[in-house]
C-alpha cells in the first residue's frame, strides 16, 4: 500500500470522530438491517447491569436487553468469566469433532426436559435464532414429508427464507418472490385487539373455534376428511408473541388448541427464542400454559448475548439417529465452544437462582408502577405482562386506536440521551413491537433494582410527556 492520506480517517492512525464514524456508517454498511429505523443511528462504545453508553459517557438505562437476548445483564462477570475460560482452553473446534461443554449442555437441556415435559429427547445447536428454526422445520419435514404449516398471525421466526415464510408480516417477503411454503396464518389470541371484535369474558375462545371449524370438511382447504390427512405437518407458535407485542394470551388457549392439533396429527412447534430461559418466570414460556411441545426452538438468552448459539430440542421419535442421521444438517460454527461454554455456564447460574421468584415479583411492581402511570395518561392504553415481559401499548387520546407516531417520538426522546429523570442526563432504550408498532416491548436485566424499575418508569414519563407536546 502506498502513502496513507492523512485524510482518510480509515487508513490514519488518527481518532475517528462520531460523524466521520457515521458518514462511513451510511456510505460502507448495508442499510437492510433495523439500524436506520431512526434517522440518526447511536454508536455505543460501553455497556454494564442495566446501562449503555455512548462516545460522551451519557449513561441510557437498557429496558429491552437486545431483544431479551441479554437476561443476565450487561458484562455479567460470571458469564464474561466463561467465555474468557473457554478462550484459552478450547476456543475453536469443527463441530464434527465433540467436546466436554457441548455434551454437558445439550443433556442438561435434554434433562429438563424431561423434569419438565416428561420427554425423552435430544438437542441439536446450531448459531442464530432462525437457523435453529430451519432446523426445525427440517424435522418437521423430514417427520411428516410435508412442508406447509400453521403459525400465528403477529408471529416472528426470523428473516432467513424459511423463517420469513412463517413470518406473519409481508414486509419481510414482498422483495423476494413467491413463498409456496407460506404459512397458513391464525390470529392469535390478541385480546386486546380482537380479530373478531370479541370481548374475553365473553367469547368462549371463538378465535379457537374458528380454527377448529377448519377442519369441519375438506372444502375448508385443510383436512382429508377420508384419511383425516391435515395437509399442515406442524402450528409454529410463540406462546407469547414476542416482535408481535408481548401478548399474553388466555391461560387455557393452548390446551384447547393442543386437543384439535392432536386430533390432526399435527406438531406443535415451540418458539422459545425470545421468551425461553425465564424471560416470563419460568425457564420456557410454554410451561405456564399447560401443554408440551413436539419441538422448542431457543437462542439468545443461552449465552447472554456472548458468543451466539442456538438450538433445536425435539422429541426422541422425531430427532434420533436413526430418522435423522449424521449429515441431515450442519453448519461450521454450529455447537461453537465458546457458544457451549457460556450456556452451560448460564443454565448453572440459572439452577443456583430462585428466578421463578424473583422474577414474577419484579415484573408485578414493574406493571404497578406502569398502571399507575396509564391513570395519569389515557394515551397509554393497555399495560400487561408475565414475568419480565412487559408491554405498554401507546394509542390515541381514546386508550385504544394505535399511536405510533407517539411510540416513535418517545423512542428518538429516549434515544436522543437527553433525558433528566434522576438527577443526571440520561437516556433510555425502548424497543417497539407489536401489530402496528406502538406496542413498547419491556424486556429488561434480571438483575434490574427497585430503584432502577423506578427510574425506568420516571424516564419513561419523561419521555411521554416530551412526546406528547411534539406530536
Ligand atoms: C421469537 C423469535 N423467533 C426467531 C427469531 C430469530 O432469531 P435470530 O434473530 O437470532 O435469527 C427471533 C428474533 O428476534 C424471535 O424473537
Amino acid at each position: 500500500m502506498s502513502k496513507v492520506k492523512e485524510a482518510d480517517p480509515v487508513m490514519s492512525k488518527k481518532q475517528i470522530s462520531k460523524d466521520e464514524l457515521l458518514k462511513l456508517e451510511s456510505q460502507y454498511c448495508s442499510w437492510g438491517d433495523t439500524v436506520h429505523y431512526v434517522e440518526k443511528p447511536n454508536i455505543f462504545t460501553r455497556c454494564k447491569g442495566s446501562y449503555l453508553y455512548d462516545d460522551s459517557g451519557t449513561e441510557y438505562l437498557d429496558l429491552q436487553m437486545i431483544y431479551s437476548a441479554v437476561n443476565f445483564g450487561y458484562g455479567n462477570e460470571r458469564l464474561n468469566n466463561a467465555l474468557k475460560k473457554q478462550i484459552d482452553k478450547l476456543p475453536q473446534l469443527a463441530c464434527q469433532y465433540v467436546h466436554e461443554e457441548k455434551i454437558l449442555l445439550a443433556s442438561r437441556l435434554a434433562q429438563r426436559m424431561e423434569t419438565t415435559f416428561e420427554e425423552k429427547g435430544r438437542v441439536h445447536f446450531n448459531v442464530g435464532g432462525a437457523q435453529a428454526l430451519e432446523d426445525s422445520l427440517k424435522l418437521v419435514r423430514n417427520n411428516t414429508g410435508r412442508s406447509l404449516v400453521f403459525a400465528f398471525m403477529g408471529g416472528y421466526h426470523g428473516r432467513t427464507l424459511a423463517a420469513s415464510a412463517i413470518t406473519s408480516s409481508f414486509r419481510y417477503r414482498e422483495r423476494y418472490g413467491h413463498f409456496g411454503d407460506r404459512a397458513l396464518f391464525v390470529p392469535f389470541p390478541y385480546c386486546f385487539r380482537c380479530f373478531y371484535g370479541k370481548k374475553r369474558d365473553s367469547c368462549n375462545l371463538f378465535c379457537l373455534k374458528q380454527f377448529e371449524k377448519l377442519f369441519e370438511t375438506e372444502y375448508y382447504g385443510v383436512v382429508d376428511k377420508k384419511t383425516n390427512l391435515c395437509e399442515f405437518s406442524a402450528f409454529y407458535i410463540e406462546p407469547l408473541q414476542g416482535t408481535g407485542g408481548y401478548v399474553v394470551p388466555p391461560m387455557e388457549y393452548f390446551i384447547e388448541l393442543k386437543k384439535v392439533l392432536d386430533q390432526y396429527k399435527i406438531l406443535l412447534v415451540d418458539d422459545e427464542i425470545q421468551m425461553g430461559f425465564f424471560r416470563t418466570g419460568k425457564f420456557w414460556s410454554i410451561e405456564h400454559f399447560g401443554v408440551t411441545p413436539d419441538i422448542l426452538v431457543f437462542a439468545k438468552a443461552l449465552t447472554n448475548g456472548l458468543n451466539p448459539l442456538s438450538g433445536v430440542w425435539a422429541k426422541e421419535y422425531l430427532i434420533s439417529p436413526k430418522v435423522f442421521p449424521p449429515g441431515s444438517t450442519h453448519s461450521t460454527f454450529s455447537s461453537n465452544p465458546l457458544g457451549t461454554a457460556v450456556g452451560l455456564e448460564t443454565m448453572k447460574l440459572i439452577e443456583e437462582s430462585d428466578l421463578a421468584r424473583e422474577l414474577p415479583k419484579k415484573g408485578k411492581y414493574f406493571v404497578s408502577r406502569l398502571k399507575s402511570l396509564q391513570k395519569k395518561y389515557p394515551e397509554i392504553g393497555h399495560v400487561d405482562g408475565l414475568g419480565l415481559a412487559l408491554r405498554i401499548e401507546m394509542c390515541q387520546k381514546d386508550g385504544y386506536t394505535p399511536n405510533k407516531k407517539l411510540t416513535d417520538a418517545i423512542v428518538d426522546i429516549g434515544l436522543s440521551g437527553k433525558l433528566s429523570a434522576g438527577g443526571k442526563t440520561r437516556g433510555l432504550i425502548l424497543d417497539v413491537g407489536g401489530y402496528y408498532k406502538n406496542v413498547f416491548t419491556l424486556a429488561p436485566s434480571f438483575y434490574i433494582t427497585e430503584k432502577e424499575i423506578d427510574l425506568g418508569v420516571d424516564l419513561f414519563e419523561e419521555a411521554v410527556a416530551k412526546a406528547l407536546k411534539k406530536v
